[in-house]
């Protein structure tokens, strides 16, 4: 019987990870013109780090973690996000001291065991960007504008939705509030939310339940209870969105799947998705760091869904593959052991050689250059290799012209001789 990939991971093709690695590259860019460095961060932490972050009421602590028993006996987990990740390495190696601000950005896999459908996936990776040391809506602003700039690079239409969820002043109110309100509407709830009520009401807000979603309709909202110096926070971020021309709407149900948030929270969606139609979500959690043992330092931060913005970038039907700059086609043995070595020499300098070795005629070679959309065609045969020259295919202009170039030049002569036809 044959083996398949295990249910909710999957591989990436060639046709999409050229895809994958256009969108990475354009994320580096912005997020190098931000000022973000990168940290290369384990898949493996320990358990604890992961439920006091993320908070034991979640749906990700208490479902969908892949946790497993290390040879001695320690609790490990396959890391669900890298936030947790990124504050563990920041008070571990006293990041604080280097820096007044950190700016870390990571891109890799994430581990959640969920139901996996369209655009939801057991393995999935993220771009994730964070800044430690700054609480001033500025930074908030800032890190949208950066998301805003890298979905326009990208043309794709998005939404972005902010909601603030409030400081350890403001919640309590709110929270002794929803849990009325809960316990009003209890027969309503379903299991889970029933359950988390009391510890966590912010829970109900956001339950994929369709029951869950009907009952809690006219739930208070945390906008209605903000200190001022939230509500102060929350306008400005809006308003330095508005001065940059950010399109954005505020969404009061926006409470987030990880327990860590205060204040400015935010998801980005996208059409075209179906039901997963979050390719981004993050938000501040100025709390988390002191949480985790360190000093008491604010941070933000954001995480892509790569796999969701693949399928967007997909169905847009761009042209993403990288084309061949020369593809030579060798119409017998000795001229393919001769493009062997000039195929070599010109791959050396980095040039993206396509040799055919079909052996196959010249026609079915043309062909094949077309489909990978080669401008250039070198053809050799007995007789070019006979007189020393090669024949050069300009495939956009369907022409042919003999190569005088000497095929032992070095490489960028060779390819500039091809490129301007310099026969
Ligand atoms: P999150 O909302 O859980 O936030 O995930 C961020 C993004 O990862 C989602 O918007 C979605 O695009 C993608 N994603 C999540 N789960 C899956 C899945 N099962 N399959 C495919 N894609 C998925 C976080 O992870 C936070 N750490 C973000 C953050 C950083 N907040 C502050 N800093």
């Amino acid at each position: 019987m044959n083996i398949s990939a295990v249910r909710g991971f999957r591989d990436v093709l060639p046709q999409e990870s050229a895809i994958w690695q256009e969108l990475e590259a354009q994320a580096r860019r912005y997020l190098t013109a931000y000022g973000f460095a990168e940290i290369i961060l384990p898949v493996v932490e320990k358990t604890e780090l992961f439920a006091r972050a993320i908070g034991e009421t979640t749906d990700i602590v208490e479902k969908e973690m892949y946790t497993f028993t290390d040879r001695d006996d320690a609790s490990l987990t396959l890391r669900p996000e890298g936030t947790a990740s990124v504050i563990r390495a920041y008070i571990e190696h006293s990041l604080f001291h280097k820096e007044p601000v950190s700016k870390l950005f990571y891109i890799g896999p994430m581990f959640r065991r969920e139901r996996p459908q369209k655009g939801r996936y057991r393995q999935f990776h993220q771009i994730g960007a964070e800044i430690l040391g700054r609480d001033d809506p500025l930074i908030d602003a800032e890190l949208l504008l950066l998301l805003h700039d890298l979905f326009t690079a990208l043309q794709l239409t998005i939404t972005i939705e902010v909601n603030s969820l409030g400081c350890t002043l403001c919640r309590p109110r709110h929270r002794e509030s929803l849990r009325t309100f809960g316990e009003s509407r209890l027969a309503a709830l379903c299991a889970n939310c029933q359950a988390r009520l009391q510890r966590n009401p912010l829970r109900i807000l956001d339950c994929k339940e369709p029951g869950c979603r009907q009952a809690t309709a006219d739930a208070p909202m945390l906008t209605a209870f903000l200190c001022p110096a939230c509500g102060e926070h929350f306008d400005r971020v809006q308003a330095y969105l508005r001065q940059e021309q950010v399109c954005f709407s505020v969404n009061p149900r926006l409470v987030r799947g990880l327990d860590y948030y205060c204040r400015t929270s935010f998801e980005v969606l996208a059409q075209g998705l179906g039901a997963q139609n979050a390719v981004c979500g993050g938000g501040r959690y100025d709390g988390l760091v002191a949480q985790l043992g360190g000093p008491a330092v604010p941070g933000i931060g954001f995480a892509i869904g790569v796999e969701r913005l693949v399928m967007l970038l997909q169905s847009h039907e761009r042209q993403h593959l990288l084309h061949p700059d020369l593809f030579i086609a060798p119409l017998d043995e000795r001229a393919e052991t001769y493009a062997f070595s000039v195929a070599h020499r010109l791959r050396q300098e980095g040039y993206y050689i396509e040799l055919d070795s079909s052996r196959r005629g010249l026609k079915a070679q043309m062909r094949r250059a077309d489909k990978l959309g080669a401008r250039y065609v070198l053809i050799l045969g007995e007789q070019e290799l006979a007189v020393g020259k090669g024949t050069i295919r300009d495939m956009q202009a369907k022409t042919d012209h003999p190569l005088a170039v000497d095929l032992t030049l070095p490489a960028q002569k060779m390819m500039e001789s091809i490129q301007l036809k310099n026969i």
